[in-house]
Protein backbone atom coordinates (compact mmCIF):
# COMPACT_ATOMS: atom_id res chain seq x y z
CA UNK A 1 0.00 0.00 0.00
CA UNK A 2 1.23 3.36 -1.02
CA UNK A 3 1.45 6.52 1.46
CA UNK A 4 -0.50 9.24 0.29
CA UNK A 5 2.21 11.96 -0.90
CA UNK A 6 2.18 14.46 0.82
CA UNK A 7 2.60 18.08 -0.73
CA UNK A 8 3.85 21.22 0.92
CA UNK A 9 2.88 24.63 -0.61
CA UNK A 10 4.54 27.34 0.67
CA UNK A 11 2.84 30.48 0.49
CA UNK A 12 5.11 33.69 0.62
CA UNK A 13 3.01 36.57 1.90
CA UNK A 14 3.08 39.97 0.07
CA UNK A 15 2.95 43.16 2.05
CA UNK A 16 3.19 46.66 1.23
CA UNK A 17 5.18 48.99 3.47
CA UNK A 18 7.33 52.02 3.31
CA UNK A 19 10.81 51.55 2.24
CA UNK A 20 14.03 51.87 4.39
CA UNK A 21 17.49 52.57 2.93
CA UNK A 22 18.01 49.06 3.82
CA UNK A 23 15.60 48.24 0.79
CA UNK A 24 17.68 50.09 -1.82
CA UNK A 25 19.88 47.27 -3.65
CA UNK A 26 16.48 45.45 -4.29
CA UNK A 27 14.92 48.90 -5.91
CA UNK A 28 18.27 49.20 -7.46
CA UNK A 29 18.25 45.67 -9.10
CA UNK A 30 14.29 46.33 -9.85
CA UNK A 31 15.17 49.84 -11.45
CA UNK A 32 18.01 48.91 -14.01
CA UNK A 33 16.56 45.40 -14.89
CA UNK A 34 13.30 47.86 -16.41
CA UNK A 35 16.43 50.37 -17.80
CA UNK A 36 17.91 47.55 -19.21
CA UNK A 37 15.40 45.60 -20.70
CA UNK A 38 12.31 47.87 -21.18
CA UNK A 39 10.76 51.08 -22.44
CA UNK A 40 8.93 51.70 -19.46
CA UNK A 41 11.56 53.86 -18.53
CA UNK A 42 13.31 56.13 -20.61
CA UNK A 43 16.81 55.77 -19.37
CA UNK A 44 19.50 53.67 -21.35
CA UNK A 45 22.07 54.04 -17.97
CA UNK A 46 22.03 51.63 -15.05
CA UNK A 47 22.22 53.69 -11.67
CA UNK A 48 24.32 53.13 -8.91
CA UNK A 49 23.26 53.09 -5.44
CA UNK A 50 24.68 56.36 -4.47
CA UNK A 51 22.38 57.56 -7.28
CA UNK A 52 19.45 55.70 -5.77
CA UNK A 53 20.42 56.80 -2.67
CA UNK A 54 20.07 60.55 -3.36
CA UNK A 55 16.93 59.85 -4.96
CA UNK A 56 15.13 58.27 -1.73
CA UNK A 57 16.74 60.77 0.28
CA UNK A 58 15.53 63.25 -2.00
CA UNK A 59 12.00 61.78 -2.14
CA UNK A 60 11.35 60.89 1.18
CA UNK A 61 13.29 64.44 2.47
CA UNK A 62 10.44 66.62 0.97
CA UNK A 63 7.73 63.92 2.59
CA UNK A 64 6.73 61.90 -0.56
CA UNK A 65 6.52 58.02 -0.09
CA UNK A 66 8.15 55.52 -1.71
CA UNK A 67 6.87 51.96 -1.03
CA UNK A 68 7.92 48.58 -1.29
CA UNK A 69 6.62 45.18 -1.91
CA UNK A 70 8.14 42.76 -0.12
CA UNK A 71 7.44 38.91 -0.50
CA UNK A 72 9.14 36.86 2.44
CA UNK A 73 12.72 39.03 2.72
CA UNK A 74 12.79 39.50 -1.02
CA UNK A 75 11.69 43.02 -2.79
CA UNK A 76 9.25 42.36 -5.31
CA UNK A 77 8.62 45.76 -6.18
CA UNK A 78 8.19 49.16 -5.51
CA UNK A 79 6.06 52.46 -6.00
CA UNK A 80 6.62 56.03 -5.29
CA UNK A 81 5.26 59.46 -6.53
CA UNK A 82 6.79 63.30 -6.67
CA UNK A 83 5.46 66.30 -8.12
CA UNK A 84 4.44 66.66 -11.71
CA UNK A 85 6.59 69.25 -12.42
CA UNK A 86 9.15 71.69 -10.18
CA UNK A 87 6.68 75.16 -10.39
CA UNK A 88 4.68 75.61 -6.78
CA UNK A 89 1.57 76.04 -9.29
CA UNK A 90 1.52 72.35 -9.65
CA UNK A 91 1.18 71.84 -5.85
CA UNK A 92 -2.19 69.80 -6.12
CA UNK A 93 -0.44 67.02 -8.88
CA UNK A 94 1.69 64.33 -8.35
CA UNK A 95 3.34 61.60 -10.96
CA UNK A 96 4.19 58.46 -9.74
CA UNK A 97 5.74 55.25 -10.66
CA UNK A 98 5.78 51.40 -10.13
CA UNK A 99 7.69 48.70 -11.10
CA UNK A 100 7.20 45.07 -10.25
CA UNK A 101 9.72 42.51 -10.62
CA UNK A 102 9.38 40.52 -13.92
CA UNK A 103 8.98 36.77 -12.09
CA UNK A 104 6.17 38.35 -10.13
CA UNK A 105 4.54 40.79 -12.25
CA UNK A 106 0.57 39.51 -13.27
CA UNK A 107 0.53 38.92 -9.71
CA UNK A 108 -1.98 41.78 -8.64
CA UNK A 109 1.13 43.40 -7.01
CA UNK A 110 1.52 46.62 -9.71
CA UNK A 111 -2.55 47.45 -8.58
CA UNK A 112 -2.25 46.76 -5.54
CA UNK A 113 0.52 49.10 -5.00
CA UNK A 114 -1.41 52.12 -7.55
CA UNK A 115 -3.65 51.19 -4.42
CA UNK A 116 -1.74 52.13 -1.72
CA UNK A 117 -0.27 55.14 -3.54
CA UNK A 118 -3.49 56.71 -4.30
CA UNK A 119 -4.10 56.49 -0.87
CA UNK A 120 -1.23 58.16 0.19
CA UNK A 121 -1.39 60.93 -2.20
CA UNK A 122 -5.01 61.56 -0.67
CA UNK A 123 -3.53 61.43 2.68
CA UNK A 124 -1.52 64.37 1.57
CA UNK A 125 -4.41 66.10 0.06
CA UNK A 126 -3.32 65.68 -3.66
CA UNK A 127 -5.62 66.34 -5.82
CA UNK A 128 -4.89 64.49 -9.15
CA UNK A 129 -2.14 61.71 -9.96
CA UNK A 130 -0.34 61.62 -13.11
CA UNK A 131 0.60 58.81 -15.01
CA UNK A 132 3.52 58.92 -18.14
CA UNK A 133 3.00 55.73 -19.37
CA UNK A 134 5.29 54.15 -22.47
CA UNK A 135 1.99 53.74 -25.25
CA UNK A 136 3.61 50.31 -25.89
CA UNK A 137 2.69 49.14 -22.29
CA UNK A 138 -0.51 47.56 -22.42
CA UNK A 139 -0.25 46.03 -18.93
CA UNK A 140 0.11 49.24 -17.62
CA UNK A 141 -2.18 51.24 -19.61
CA UNK A 142 -4.97 48.67 -18.60
CA UNK A 143 -3.94 48.74 -14.79
CA UNK A 144 -3.91 52.43 -14.77
CA UNK A 145 -7.47 52.17 -16.76
CA UNK A 146 -9.06 49.54 -14.17
CA UNK A 147 -7.71 51.95 -11.05
CA UNK A 148 -10.18 55.38 -12.30
CA UNK A 149 -7.52 56.60 -14.62
CA UNK A 150 -8.22 58.04 -18.24
CA UNK A 151 -5.94 58.79 -21.40
CA UNK A 152 -5.92 62.83 -21.09
CA UNK A 153 -2.60 62.82 -23.60
CA UNK A 154 -1.13 61.09 -26.07
CA UNK A 155 2.70 62.44 -27.53
CA UNK A 156 3.63 61.04 -30.62
CA UNK A 157 7.78 60.49 -31.48
CA UNK A 158 8.79 62.31 -27.84
CA UNK A 159 11.07 59.60 -26.79
CA UNK A 160 13.71 57.09 -28.30
CA UNK A 161 15.15 54.07 -27.24
CA UNK A 162 16.55 50.94 -28.91
CA UNK A 163 16.80 52.83 -31.83
CA UNK A 164 13.34 53.09 -31.90
CA UNK A 165 10.56 56.68 -31.21
CA UNK A 166 8.33 56.17 -28.43
CA UNK A 167 4.90 57.47 -27.68
CA UNK A 168 3.98 58.56 -24.35
CA UNK A 169 0.56 57.94 -23.09
CA UNK A 170 -0.55 60.83 -20.29
CA UNK A 171 -3.26 59.86 -17.30
CA UNK A 172 -4.77 61.24 -14.99
CA UNK A 173 -7.12 60.42 -12.44
CA UNK A 174 -8.50 62.67 -9.78
CA UNK A 175 -8.51 62.33 -6.07
CA UNK A 176 -10.86 62.76 -3.06
CA UNK A 177 -7.81 64.89 -1.05
CA UNK A 178 -9.21 64.67 1.87
CA UNK A 179 -7.02 65.54 4.49
CA UNK A 180 -5.78 68.99 4.25
C1 LIG B 1 3.06 47.54 -15.23
C2 LIG B 1 3.26 46.82 -13.91
C3 LIG B 1 3.61 47.82 -12.82
C4 LIG B 1 1.93 46.13 -13.52
O1 LIG B 1 2.10 45.43 -12.34
P1 LIG B 1 1.71 43.87 -12.25
O2 LIG B 1 1.88 43.45 -10.85
O3 LIG B 1 2.42 43.12 -13.30
O4 LIG B 1 0.16 43.96 -12.66
P2 LIG B 1 -1.10 43.35 -11.87
O5 LIG B 1 -0.91 41.88 -11.74
O6 LIG B 1 -1.37 44.14 -10.66
O7 LIG B 1 -2.22 43.59 -12.95
C5 LIG B 1 -2.86 44.82 -13.11
C6 LIG B 1 -3.88 44.72 -14.23
O8 LIG B 1 -3.20 44.73 -15.48
C7 LIG B 1 -3.77 43.76 -16.34
N1 LIG B 1 -2.75 42.78 -16.68
C8 LIG B 1 -1.83 42.22 -15.87
N2 LIG B 1 -1.01 41.41 -16.55
C9 LIG B 1 -1.43 41.46 -17.83
C10 LIG B 1 -0.97 40.87 -19.04
N3 LIG B 1 0.08 40.05 -19.05
N4 LIG B 1 -1.62 41.18 -20.17
C11 LIG B 1 -2.68 42.01 -20.16
N5 LIG B 1 -3.14 42.63 -19.06
C12 LIG B 1 -2.53 42.34 -17.91
C13 LIG B 1 -4.93 43.16 -15.63
O9 LIG B 1 -6.11 43.86 -16.03
C14 LIG B 1 -4.66 43.42 -14.20
O10 LIG B 1 -5.82 43.64 -13.45
P3 LIG B 1 -6.77 42.40 -13.02
O11 LIG B 1 -5.85 41.28 -12.63
O12 LIG B 1 -7.58 42.94 -11.91
O13 LIG B 1 -7.55 42.10 -14.25
C15 LIG B 1 4.36 45.72 -13.99
O14 LIG B 1 3.99 44.78 -14.96
C16 LIG B 1 5.72 46.27 -14.28
O15 LIG B 1 6.45 46.63 -13.36
N6 LIG B 1 6.15 46.31 -15.56
C17 LIG B 1 7.46 46.80 -15.93
C18 LIG B 1 7.67 48.22 -15.50
C19 LIG B 1 6.50 49.09 -15.90
O16 LIG B 1 5.97 48.97 -16.98
N7 LIG B 1 6.12 50.01 -15.00
C20 LIG B 1 5.03 50.93 -15.23
C21 LIG B 1 5.56 52.13 -15.89
S1 LIG B 1 4.21 53.27 -16.21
Amino acid sequence: MHQAARRVIIVAVMQIRTAFPSDLAGILAIYNDAVLTTTAIWNETPSSYAERLAWFEERTGAGFPVLVAEEGTEIVGYGTFGPFRPHEGYRPTVEHSIYVAPAHQGAGIGKAMLRELIKAAENMGKRVMVGAIDAANDVSLVMHEAMGFREVGRMAGVGEKFGRRLDLVLMQRELSGRHH
